[in-house]
Order: C-alpha cells, then sequence, then structure tokens
C-alpha cells in the first residue's frame, strides 16, 4: 500500500479485514518495524478518536509521532497557486508540505468540507496537494469526502460481532442540529460494498448521497421498512449532496428501542461523537444493541495495520 485516501487503495479489503484481526491477537508484534520512522498527524479540524487511535497505532508499531494542529499552531497556508502572498496566509502548501515530508516518513492529514462549494469540496484540494507536494505516503485522517480508517474500523467491528453468513446492514440518516459532511457516509457506503453483507441506505427525501460512492446500493425513504430483520444500523448524520450543505429538520428520525423492535436484534453502530437523543436515543447508547465503544476501540487496529502496510512498502 503506497497511501491510505479510499477503498480504492486497498487491493483486498476483505484480506486486510482479517490481517486488522489478526494484528489485534497481537499488536505489539511488529514494534521494530516503525523503529525510527515518523508519522506527522496533521489536523485541521477537531479530533478525539482519530488522533488518539493513530498515535497508540504508531507507538504499537515502534514509530515516533509528531502532531500539529494546522490551523492553531502553524503559519496560515495559502492552497492557491500563482497568486500574491500579500495578505494573512505566510507560507504556501508547497513548502509545508513538502518541508513536513523531510521530517516524516508518512503524513497523515485531516482536513473536512467547507460545506458551501460542493465542487471545491469534491475536489479534495488539502489532501491531493499534500499526496502532490509532501514527497512521502498520505493517509486520509478523513478527508472532505471520505473517512476511510472509521470505515476500516467498522468492517472489522461488524465482523467481529456478525452472528449469520450474510447480515443485513442498513446505514440510516439521523438528524443534527448543524451541517454535518458526507464524509463517512459516503466512505461506509463504499467499504461495505466489498463485504458478504445486504446493504442498503435509508433516509428523507433530498438527502440522496452521491452515486460515485453508493453505486448500487438500494436506497428506502422509509425507516421503518428499512430496518426490518437487521442485523446492523449504522446511524450517521450528513447535510444534503444535492442541496449542498443544507440540514434535514426530521427530528423524528432519531434512533431509538422502540425502532429496533422491527430489527433481527441489531446491533447499532456510530462513528462518534455522537450527540444523545438527538441521533440515538439514551435507550439504544445504553443498552446491549450499542456497539459503538468497541467499533471505536477498533479504530486502533485499522490504523495500525494501514501503517504496518505502508511501512512495509517504504
Ligand atoms: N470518528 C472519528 O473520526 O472521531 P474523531 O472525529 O473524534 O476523530
Amino acid at each position: 500500500m503506497k497511501q491510505f485516501t479510499s477503498v480504492k487503495d486497498v487491493a483486498n479489503p476483505k484480506e486486510l479485514v482479517q490481517k486488522a484481526l489478526e494484528l489485534k491477537k497481537n499488536p505489539y508484534a511488529h514494534k521494530q518495524l516503525g523503529l525510527n520512522r515518523t508519522l506527522g498527524l496533521l489536523f485541521f479540524n477537531s479530533s478525539l478518536r482519530t488522533r488518539m487511535s493513530s498515535q497508540k497505532a504508531a507507538a504499537n508499531l515502534g514509530m515516533n509521532v509528531m502532531v500539529m494542529n494546522v490551523t492553531q499552531d502553524s503559519w496560515q497556508i495559502e492552497m492557491e497557486d500563482g497568486v500574491l502572498m500579500d495578505g494573512g496566509k505566510a507560507e504556501h502548501i508547497r513548502e509545508a508540505a513538502a518541508v513536513m515530508g523531510q521530517y516524516c516518513d508518512i503524513l497523515g492529514v485531516r482536513s473536512f468540507p467547507g460545506l458551501e462549494d460542493r465542487e471545491a469540496d469534491y475536489q479534495e484540494v488539502i489532501l491531493n496537494a499534500f499526496i502532490k507536494h509532501s514527497g512521502v505516503p498520505v493517509v486520509s485522517l478523513e478527508s472532505a469526502t471520505l473517512h476511510p480508517l472509521q470505515s476500516l474500523a467498522d468492517l472489522i467491528t461488524i465482523a467481529e460481532y456478525q452472528q449469520t453468513a450474510r447480515p443485513k446492514v442498513v446505514l440510516t440518516w439521523a438528524p443534527h442540529v448543524k451541517a454535518l459532511p458526507q464524509a463517512v457516509s459516503n466512505s461506509f457506503s463504499e467499504w461495505i460494498q466489498h463485504a458478504d453483507v445486504d446493504f442498503s441506505i435509508v433516509q428523507p427525501k433530498g438527502f440522496e448521497l452521491s452515486e460515485a460512492f453508493t453505486g448500487s446500493a438500494p436506497v428506502l425513504y422509509d425507516q421503518k421498512e428499512a430496518f426490518e430483520g437487521a442485523d446492523f444500523i449504522y446511524v450517521k448524520n450528513w447535510s444534503s449532496y444535492k442541496n449542498y450543505g443544507a440540514v434535514g429538520e426530521a427530528r423524528d428520525w432519531v434512533v431509538n428501542q422502540e425502532k429496533l423492535a422491527v430489527t433481527n436484534q441489531a446491533k447499532v453502530m456510530h462513528c462518534l461523537p455522537v450527540r444523545r437523543n438527538v441521533v440515538i436515543a439514551d435507550d439504544v447508547l445504553d443498552s446491549e444493541s450499542s456497539i459503538v465503544i468497541p467499533q471505536a476501540g477498533n479504530r486502533v487496529y485499522s490504523a495500525q495495520i494501514v501503517l504496518k502496510e505502508i511501512l512495509g512498502n517504504l
């Protein structure tokens, strides 16, 4: 593996899930692999899980880690080429990325979308600039459109909890108070179609995701109908792709125990952070139905298998 920005960077996603499960049994077995190697973690946006799980994954492999909150700790970075830099931005991405590539063997980058200009967001300007100018492998820590480390952890979690050979997995839209990216849902839709599952998506009209990521997955609009017989309910809010960045008002899409009654004792997943009783009710999060904590725990093994594969190619 030379970079990790989407499922397309992975030759065999199913095999990667199995490798992660093996790694989880013995996470310190490759302490020498990362010796004298440095991981740089660059955050243009907030994080709890991605930051801590990536640091732990790197430590498990013996790597050094440098973390920077770019917008707070560094110079303001100019992304556009050919501009007169006489404003507030003191450093160009061409130098910033190239210099970071001098200090780090692998760079992780988190950069969310602005959710105002769909075309600009879906061009992945920041992630692609690091790929172009850093000279080292780049790992997405969640980009404008995708969150592959989360999706890999999600598939690891489903593999651990599935009770049938081909579980029914439903991605459901849920309400939120502000506009959130489509990245987790786009990415989960892409990855889950590489697993042996029956996958469908349910959302209010107007919240259809880009077909570039959902492919041929069935799209439903009735949450109760979609939940019938489900083994896994993946809950996530996303703002509208069509009416770009619009927030949904459908508060009755919150996932609670009453709605789970028609499922096959479904396990409930969410990438976190989650707003209780807006997105998922307490009676789900505090019950046996919820697997959000082990799901977050698997972020370590998702990051670790990716770093291990890239280190093996350096
Ligand atoms: N799920 C996830 O990526 O969490 P953070 O935003 O806290 O990193």
